[in-house]
């Protein structure tokens, strides 16, 4: 099958790809195939495709480059093994994430799997041949079996099913996949699925304890509903982004100059009750608390996220305690600490309402007397903090301002005790509260730093890296 890697178009045509891509609500990666399956190729002048697809450059990962560029498993090998369980439609899937962020998937079934899946589907999104027998002349002639124990970088067995558990916490290698996973010294990450009662029954416990006791690392299952049904528990297999990020995690080999230190972060609004289903909120998303702490996380820092309510996903690897009020949050960052950093990104409500009712408030019919509200001044969660005896060695705050946004954050910097204020201007105008991007200044006793408009992520890795720097100074002055 062709592929087309757009790292290899010339910049022409590969804006009319990304043209065409977006007219038609694909990606660059679904454009592309679209086209070959066509037997088309690109003509840029006229923004139309014709021709033959031997004409193109083949390439492939190219049309990913967008998806994750800083996934730590990129350019990797992974082995998967694919064992027959309902589940294993979902490893359809997984290998689509994997792909995306350019890691190379080399795939086993067992004879089990392709009764609830196709070689042939498995194939198409993989790219590569997929293996199943273990007697095989062409693949054993230079012991295959071996090779691809060897060749990966981690072996991921999803679905894993009962009996492969079985297998393998037992030694046993009678098809390829319990060959390979033999025959293979490397790490090999298991994502279980099957019914609860399966899971649970003293076999598989003994089993999967067995296996986590020779270093297979197991993700999942998950509770919840399952095929059969009527049926809930423990046995659903872990979401196929869960088991991306695991893998990323695994093969993560950048350095972690932050290892060893502890980290609080606040992020997302507050919610104060005005009564049980009425509260006085504000617009922040949390995007950029969460970017900071993901960041902080991937730098080796071990985070604590104090977050209120927003509707972003739990980033993995850190401590996420989710809060309310402002009073939750403040309880949840002083039974956090102590920390080495502290990092308040929320934007914590002022006031709370001291007069909310127990119960909902309703209209008086007829009645033209206004609902007033009394509000009381929350608690200074940056402020307690840059003040504590045992201060944190790094204290840093946002400041969100709609207008004298160096002033106010100066005196912010003064008045709180931090030690960096990071300033950004929320006027409605600059569209960034709530947006996917921001522009900052760094103040410090340094001075003032002007950052570009960068994407959240962006701003948070600059941020990271600062405060890296910031801890290798710290220990050459020692
Ligand atoms: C419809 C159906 C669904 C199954 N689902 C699962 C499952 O989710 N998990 C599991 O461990 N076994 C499941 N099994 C049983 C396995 O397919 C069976 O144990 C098989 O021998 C596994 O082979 P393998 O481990 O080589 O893939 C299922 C069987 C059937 C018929």
């Amino acid at each position: 099958m062709a592929t087309i890697t757009v790292r290899n178009l010339d910049g022409k045509t590969k804006q009319a790809l990304r043209e065409r891509a977006a007219r038609n609500g694909h990606s660059m990666e679904e454009e592309a195939r679209l086209l070959l399956n066509a037997g088309s190729i690109l003509d840029h002048e006229n923004q139309t495709f014709s021709g033959s697809v031997d004409a193109l450059k083949v390439v492939d990962e190219a049309s990913n480059v967008s998806v994750d560029p800083n996934y730590p498993a990129r350019g990797k090998t992974v082995l998967l093994i694919i064992c027959g369980g309902i589940a294993a439609y979902k490893s359809l899937d997984l290998i689509r994430r994997l792909k995306e962020r350019c890691v190379k998937v080399r795939v086993v079934m067992t004879h089990a799997a392709g009764e609830f899946i196709t070689p042939l589907s498995v194939g198409a999104l993989s790219h590569s041949k997929v293996y199943g027998e273990l007697f095989n002349r062409e693949d054993e002639q230079d012991i295959g079996h071996i090779r691809l124990a060897r060749e990966a970088d981690l072996i991921v067995v999803a679905p894993a099913t009962a009996n492969i558990m079985a297998k393998i916490s037992h030694g046993i290698a009678d098809d390829l996949a319990s060959a390979v996973l033999l025959a293979s010294n490397g790490k090999v990450l298991i994502a279980p699925a099957m019914n609860p009662v399966m899971w649970n029954n003293p076999a598989t416990r003994r089993n999967a304890d067995t296996l986590e006791g020779d270093g297979f690392r197991i993700i999942g299952p998950n509770s919840g509903e399952m095929a059969e049904q009527s049926e809930a528990g423990r046995g659903r297999m872990a979401e196929p982004m869960e088991i991306v990020s695991e893998i990323g995690r695994i093969l993560d080999t950048r350095a972690k100059p932050l290892l060893g230190l502890k980290v609080i972060v606040t992020a997302g609004p507050t919610h104060e009750p005005i009564d049980p289903v009425r509260y006085i909120a504000n617009r922040s998303s949390g995007k950029q608390g969460y970017a900071i702490a993901s960041a902080l996380s991937a730098a080796g820092a071990q985070v604590n996220l104090v977050s209120g309510p927003v509707n972003l996903n739990e980033p993995e690897g850190l401590n996420c305690i989710r809060v309310e009020s402002a009073e939750e949050m403040f309880q949840a960052v002083k039974s956090s600490l102590p920390a080495d950093i502290v990092i308040m990104v929320a934007a914590v409500a002022d006031w709370r309402v001291i007069n909310s009712a127990d119960e909902k408030i309703k209209k008086k019919p007829g009645s033209r007397n206004p609902v007033s509200l009394k509000l009381a001044e929350n608690p200074d969660i940056l402020k307690f903090v840059g003040h504590l005896d045992q201060r944190p060695e790094l204290v840093i705050g946002f400041a969100a301002e709609t207008q004298n946004v160096i002033k106010n954050a100066k005196a912010k910097l003064k008045r709180k005790g931090a030690d960096w204020i990071v300033a950004n201007d929320v006027s409605p105008e600059t569209g960034i509260m709530g947006g996917d991007n921001n522009k900052v200044k760094l103040l410090s006793s340094d001075g003032v730093e002007q950052w570009p408009v960068l994407a959240k992520d962006q701003v948070a890795r600059r941020l990271v890296e600062k405060i890296i720097s910031y801890f290798e100074a710290a220990v050459i002055d020692v």
